[in-house]
């Protein structure tokens, strides 16, 4: 694959990053994310970064590093109706001192290349700020909201909901290490899939994802967990903290819930119940539900919960055939699209896609018959995933269609029964 050049100056250069310089990583870290905490504390959370896949910048006469990224190996990264090898691009940083001279640029050309080394046809991402990544070919492919409920909230009823048992268990990790993995991975598996219900593969990942230490509790309570059974079987979870506050003298306790995951409506409504009614608090504070989560069914006033939308996991296409191909789409599907693409010139150019709907044998072709569809990269790949508005795209002028029949149509095909999203940030 050819990128289009991004050098990094003379006096720069890229090197591998070694697990022994995990120092460095963070002190880099807290240069480009400020926190209250040391190197030596963050030293004792356990990292989830996969060593064979973090590079980093030094500079001529600077000790440590001046840029870093590394990347997560999802070898099974859900997008519609299939799953594919994605590279998670994270742990992204340019020390302050050396920021606006390129070397993001670098840095994101150096993890395409290796990810199309690697095969991985897609890179993904959950960004700091929304503004970087656009001009790299980055989509934001699915949304998330985030919900401030008041105590109380009224929920619809579901039936069975009363033979759903709730524990309440102090978090513990290896207590519930697998409960946590195999819940999360069941909720993204039934078909129609989840696109981007990414799970925490690699072991690293899973035990960061879980970390309980002090300064990520944020002067809540350690973690605390609901988990849903019914018979005996496990049927979801909440993973949550309390924090209590007593302005005036009066409780006013907040909930912070970090992950809920419910495989049938009586879990969801039981765990919901629970969380909505917790002694000593007024307020529940939910960040990264999916547009696919079942809280936002079960709420009878969204309004009352000041739902806040937000970008969540964002797409770059790196092979186009091979992710256009690896994907299902949810109609028959007979069109060219024209796309445009500054970064990787193999992308770019008139492509006719054909497929069944929810099938698999999708063709990707290039061709020299007229454009149906015209758009850039990162436009197709805030599609990617089903998610996305074409409509919206089409009436911003990110998108063209030869006529509103083909818009329909493409619309329809690279649209999913279920909202896309990831349920963490990576
Ligand atoms: C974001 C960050 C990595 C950018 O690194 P950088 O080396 O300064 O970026 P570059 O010099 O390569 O910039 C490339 C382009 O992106 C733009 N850009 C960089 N950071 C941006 C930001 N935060 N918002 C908007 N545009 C940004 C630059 O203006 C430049 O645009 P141009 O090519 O049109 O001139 C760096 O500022 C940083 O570490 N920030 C704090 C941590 C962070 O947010 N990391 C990202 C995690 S997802």
């Amino acid at each position: 694959m050819k990128l289009t050049p991004a050098a990094l100056p003379d006096t720069l250069r890229h090197v591998d990053v070694p697990e022994d310089r995990l120092d460095d990583i963070l002190d880099l870290d807290l240069w480009a994310f400020p926190a209250s905490h040391t190197v030596g504390e963050l030293r004792e959370r356990p990292s989830p970064l996969s060593w064979d896949r973090v590079r980093g910048v030094e500079a001529e006469g600077v000790d440590g590093l001046v840029g870093m990224h590394a990347s997560y190996p999802f070898a099974r990264f859900p997008v519609p109706g299939a799953t594919l090898a994605v590279a998670g691009l994270t742990w992204v940083g340019v020390h302050p001192g050396h920021r606006r001279q390129g070397i993001l640029r670098a840095m994101v050309n150096d993890h395409l290349a290796a990810a199309a080394g690697r095969g991985e046809t897609v890179s993904a991402l959950t960004a700091s700020e929304p503004a970087i990544y656009g001009r790299f070919g980055y989509g934001m492919a699915s949304q998330v909201v985030s919900l401030s409920l008041p105590r109380g909230a009224t929920l619809h009823p579901v039936p069975g909901s009363d033979r759903v048992k709730i524990g309440f268990e102090a978090f513990d990790l290896e207590r519930h290490r697998d409960l946590v993995a195999e819940l999360h991975a069941a909720a993204g598996g039934s078909q129609p899939n989840r696109p981007g219900w990414v799970t925490r593969e690699t072991p690293e990942l899973a035990r960061g994802f879980l970390d309980d230490h002090p300064i990520v509790r944020g002067g809540s309570e350690p973690r605390r967990m609901l988990v849903a059974r019914v018979a005996g079987r496990p049927t979801g979870y909440a993973m949550f903290r309390r924090r209590l506050d007593w302005p005036d003298g009066t409780a006013a306790g907040t909930v912070h819930v970090r992950e809920t995951v419910a495989l049938d409506p009586p879990t969801a409504h039981a765990l919901w119940s629970r969380l909505l009614d917790l002694d000593l608090t007024t307020s529940i504070e939910v960040g990264q539900l999916t547009l696919a989560d079942p809280l936002l069914g079960l709420l009878v006033d969204l309004r009352a919960a000041k739902p806040r939308l937000s970008d969540n996991v964002w797409i770059r296409i790196i092979d186009l055939p091979g992710a256009l191909a690896g994907r299902r789409y949810a109609s028959d599907l007979d069109l060219v699209l024209e796309v445009g693409d500054d970064l990787i010139a193999e992308n770019a150019g008139r492509w006719r896609v054909r497929a069944a709907a929810f099938a698999g044998d999708v063709s990707v072709t290039r061709t020299d018959d007229a454009a149906d569809i015209r758009l850039d990269v990162a436009t197709l790949g805030a599609l990617y995933l089903g998610g996305g508005s074409a409509a919206s795209l089409a009436g911003a002028g990110a998108l063209t269609a030869s006529s509103p029949a083909a818009l329909a149509r493409f619309a329809t095909a690279f649209g999913w029964p279920v909202p896309p999203g990831s349920s963490w940030v990576f």
